[in-house]
């Protein structure tokens, strides 16, 4: 989560342009910046270093293509978003092939807009918010840390260290919420490519018919749907690391493309027989045993072997309570802030409830644990009745419960959300968070399906009756192609 506001930098010659970003993004935690010409974007791009920049591309004088080559000379990690009228534009393709991040298409779809600024946030962050590893040296605030001096967690350290000049492909394995994620960023800093970009793919966030596409990209009429041509992650990211989170979701056909750019630096994309070179490190994780899925014949097993050359298991956090203080410390100096506390402590008897626990859902559940704790806590001490252990961890849970505890502790998208309504505090009258996620989920679902109602409904589980009164009631206006808010 970022702790400063992330800085972006809009760059359009039409003043009517840069009005509706700023009211897009006016009431959000951006800070925008704005550029009326590519000479002028250039130079904001190097005095401001925007973690985000949105270019339109026909601009008088330099154009968006000539600022976007120089934009990404200076620093190819920065994601670009371009504005573009059509996405199947000579220009457009070319801007994509020279990097850009993605493209939004003008007149603006807020909600997309929204999104695809977030992702590109997301990725930025991923890239300039340095994971660090070295229990406790680094005092600076707005870094992320990895946090453990367990034996261990020093084992962990040791193979990030000894990575640090490699370009080998690395698994990392363990239980969910074990800090792989995390630790896949660091193994990045670490690297000699950490001017490069860097990528993260969840697997198990893109639908499996979709996945092939966003790595290896597409050619116009590849399918229903590829309206225009898009390069894929791998072409974005290359010379840098991508990495593939959920590995163990990537379907068949998908695994065997991974295969060979592991194998020959060589991908090809839909609707194309021609293979481009690419130059792209493979970090990989999944909390799911491989080899079961290989016997299970889920997963291919020349693959297992090439993607773990080097392996980093993390260890559960049960396994190394003696972590379990200063993650504490940690977690609490991080985000009492967000909730409005100063320096907040735990009590012994707190403590002692904190290293009895066995975490099923390892060190993010304990940090949404000390978070729900912020968010209620009067005061500056945490008390061993403010922790909500959800049921004593003595008592043998059932499985299923303990399975659906587990999932929720999981799924970093509450995680966004449980953030989200925690800022809110105190709640708006009639604000309802289950309405929230209705909401999101819905449009994000017509979104993908271009405004098809049906599919999105096939998709959702739900019928095209309901879908249609939820339509209505959440004021979401659908026309192909497009999906937008109506206010
Ligand atoms: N050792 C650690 N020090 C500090 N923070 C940690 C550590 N391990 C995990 N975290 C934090 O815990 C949360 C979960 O970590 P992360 O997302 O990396 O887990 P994961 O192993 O990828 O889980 P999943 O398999 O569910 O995707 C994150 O907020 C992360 O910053
Ligand atoms: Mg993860």
């Amino acid at each position: 989560m970022p702790l400063r506001k992330p800085k972006i930098l809009v760059v359009d010659d039409e003043a009517d342009a840069l009005y509706s970003f700023r009211r897009i993004f006016e009431r959000s935690d951006y800070v925008i910046i704005e550029a009326q010409t590519g000479r002028d974007a250039i130079e904001k791009a190097r005095s401001e270093s925007p973690d985000v920049i949105l270019l339109d591309l026909r601009m008088p004088g330099m154009d968006g293509l000539a600022a976007l080559r120089e934009i990404r000379a200076l620093d190819p990690r920065t994601p670009v978003i371009l504005v573009t009228a059509y996405a199947s534009t000579q220009s457009t393709i070319e801007a994509m092939k020279a990097g850009a991040f993605d493209y939004v298409i003008k007149p603006f779809d807020v909600e997309n807009i929204r999104s695809v600024v977030q992702a590109a946030v997301k990725v930025s962050l991923d890239m300039r918010q340095v994971v660090s590893y070295e229990p406790l040296l680094s005092k600076e605030k707005h870094e992320e840390e990895i946090v453990g001096s367990s034996e261990p967690m020093q084992e962990v350290y040791k193979l990030i260290g000894r990575l640090a000049n490699s370009d080998l492909p690395v698994l990392i394995t363990g239980e969910s919420g074990t800090g792989k994620e995390l630790v896949a960023r660091a193994v990045y800093h670490h690297s000699r490519r950490k001017h490069r970009p860097f990528l993260a793919v969840n697997c198990a966030a893109i639908p499996e018919n979709l996945l092939e596409g966003e790595l290896f990209g597409y050619h116009k009429g590849a399918f229903t749907g590829a309206t225009a041509a898009k390069p894929g992650k791998f072409e974005v990211c290359d010379g840098g690391t991508i990495f593939l989170d959920e590995i163990a979701e990537m379907p068949a056909s998908t695994q065997g493309k991974l295969l060979r750019v592991l194998e020959t630096g060589e991908i090809e994309k839909l609707g194309s027989t021609r293979a481009t070179k690419v130059d792209v490190r493979v970090l990989a994780a999944t909390n799911k045993n491989l080899t079961d899925l290989i016997e299970a014949g889920k997963f291919r097993q020349d693959l297992y072997y090439r993607l773990r050359v080097v392996e980093i298991p993390l260890p559960p956090l049960r396994e190394r309570l003696s972590d379990i203080p200063t993650l504490v410390r940690y977690f609490l100096d991080r985000h009492a802030p967000e909730f409005g506390h100063k320096r907040v402590t735990v009590d012994e008897a707190a403590m002692a409830v904190l290293m009895r626990h066995n975490y099923p859902g390892n060190v993010r559940e304990l940090e949404n644990l000390l978070k729900n704790s912020l968010l209620r806590l009067k005061g500056n001490v945490i008390r061993a009745e403010d922790l909500d252990l959800g049921r004593p961890a003595a008592q043998p849970a059932d499985t299923m419960a303990a399975d659906q505890t587990l999932r929720l502790a999981d799924d970093s998208i509450f995680d966004a959300l449980f953030d989200e309504i925690a800022r809110r505090q105190p709640l708006p009258e009639g604000y309802d968070a289950f309405d929230v996620v209705e909401r999101r989920l819905i449009h994000r679902a017509l979104q993908y399906w271009k405004g098809n109602q049906s599919k999105a409904a096939k998709f959702l589980g739900i019928t095209r009756n309901t879908l249609r009164k939820r339509v209505k009631k959440y004021g979401l206006r659908i026309e192909p192609n497009v999906v937008e808010e109506q206010d």
